[in-house]
């Protein structure tokens, strides 16, 4: 089973490509399969949001690239290929990582002549916890996660664990590392830096918490920030404050941005190009006009439909996605929306999985309303 993307884009034009991803969970109560042929390209420099209802797969999807799945859980198909830009190639981490390789005789990982290239890593091959990942993972691959504490360690200053991050990857001393956590988190807006990198977690407010984890996550300049519901938990005047600032953050440092969310509103003012998640696959892909204007699987104008937007009236009822995502430990036999579906052709969508099919440049839908082609 697999999504077949759109038409793909030079790799050059490419940071990360996910191809047929599935990981499952071995649990007590069976085998939880949380993602079931997920593809996608991300193009550098992009915000790429992925939205889709509690249970879907979209955080999975995020700790599955970085690597950082619990031990319960396995990738059991799949690629994730991370295409490295020159500019992360030969820092210093990097330099010292093939000094390392070729000390005890392996074959380097890093190699020189390759500098001035893109390289092609596959991330499902290296050791999650082994130095290539380990290096990736903070210095070219960083991910903010929805609650701080549960990342921010609570008996180290906010100094400490960002000037850890940047002397772990950057090769400085402390008190450099000490001077560059300042200046970041002055960039991420933080009042008084100067003070901050002195406290601890428990000593900051929810919104000062979140900027210490933009700001760690951002410290050494990564090719894609994860953002795994990074507002969620603020209030919306903070939200609107951090998520102006990720904006400016993108555009300062050409990061290319995951921003996993549920907020469609959130949406419409951060990314590029949207993904829409479905129990553990990527049932729509397209560009955020698209989405909003001309969305095409029932799934997605479901989920239009249960936000409030403007120039609705105020008496118009907002409509609930009725019933609830199946969990994944069940095997639903066809498109696993169709339970609950406005659009569900009895005979079709309980029989067989639509493929995913390209039905306008850079916009893919799973659907049988607009194919009759079947997943092998
Ligand atoms: N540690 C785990 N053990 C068993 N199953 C898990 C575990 N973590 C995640 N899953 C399952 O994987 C599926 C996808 O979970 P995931 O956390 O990616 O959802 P999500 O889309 O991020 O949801 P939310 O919007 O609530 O954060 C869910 O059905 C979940 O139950
Ligand atoms: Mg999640």
């Amino acid at each position: 089973m697999s999504d077949k993307p759109g038409p793909k884009a030079p790799e050059q034009d490419i940071v990360l490509r996910v191809n047929d991803l599935h990981t499952y969970f071995y649990t007590d109560l069976g085998i939880s399969r949380a993602l079931n042929g997920v593809s996608f390209d991300i193009p550098v420099g992009k915000v790429m949001g992925v939205v889709g209802e509690s249970g879907c797969g979209k955080s999975v999807t995020a700790l599955s690239i970085m690597r950082l799945l619990p031990k319960s859980s396995k990738i059991i198909k799949g690629d994730i290929t991370y295409f490295r830009r020159p500019q992360h190639n030969g820092s210093a981490g990097a330099s010292d990582q093939i000094k390392q390789k070729s000390e005890n005789g392996q074959q380097g990982f890093w190699i020189d002549e390759n500098a001035g290239k893109v390289q092609e890593i596959r991330l499902n091959d290296l050791d999650p916890m082994g130095p290539e990942m380990r290096h990736i993972r903070g210095a070219e691959l960083a991910m903010i996660f929805q609650e701080p504490m549960t990342s921010l360690n609570p008996v180290y200053t906010i100094g400490d664990q960002i000037s850890e991050t940047i002397m772990l990857h950057q090769r400085v001393n402390k008190a450099e590392g000490l001077r560059r956590a300042i200046d970041i988190l002055e960039k991420v807006g933080m009042s008084n830096p100067k003070l901050i990198v002195g406290n601890y977690p428990h000593q900051l407010s929810g919104g000062m918490r979140q900027r210490a984890m933009i700001a760690m996550g951002l410290s050494c300049h990564p090719a894609v920030l994860f953002a795994d519901e990074p507002t969620t938990a603020l209030d919306v005047t903070t939200e609107a404050q951090i998520l102006d600032l990720m904006r400016d953050l993108q555009a300062q440092f050409g990061t290319t941005i995951v921003f996993i969310t549920h907020n469609l509103g959130v949406v419409a003012q951060m990314c590029d190009s949207v993904s829409v998640m479905y129990l553990g696959r990527i049932i729509e892909q397209t560009s955020v006009d698209e989405i909003f204007y001309n969305p095409k699987h029932p799934y997605t104008s479901a989920l239009l439909n249960s936000i409030p937007h403007i120039g609705s009236r105020s008496k118009e009822r907002l409509q609930p996605i009725r019933g609830v995502v199946p969990d994944p430990y069940s095997k639903i036999v066809g498109c696993p929306f169709h339970p609950r579906c406005n659009a569900f052709m009895p005979g079709k969508c309980d029989k067989a999985m639509p493929a995913q099919t390209v039905i306008s440049p850079g916009h893919n839908v799973r659907c049988f309303l607009y194919s009759d082609e079947v997943e092998e």
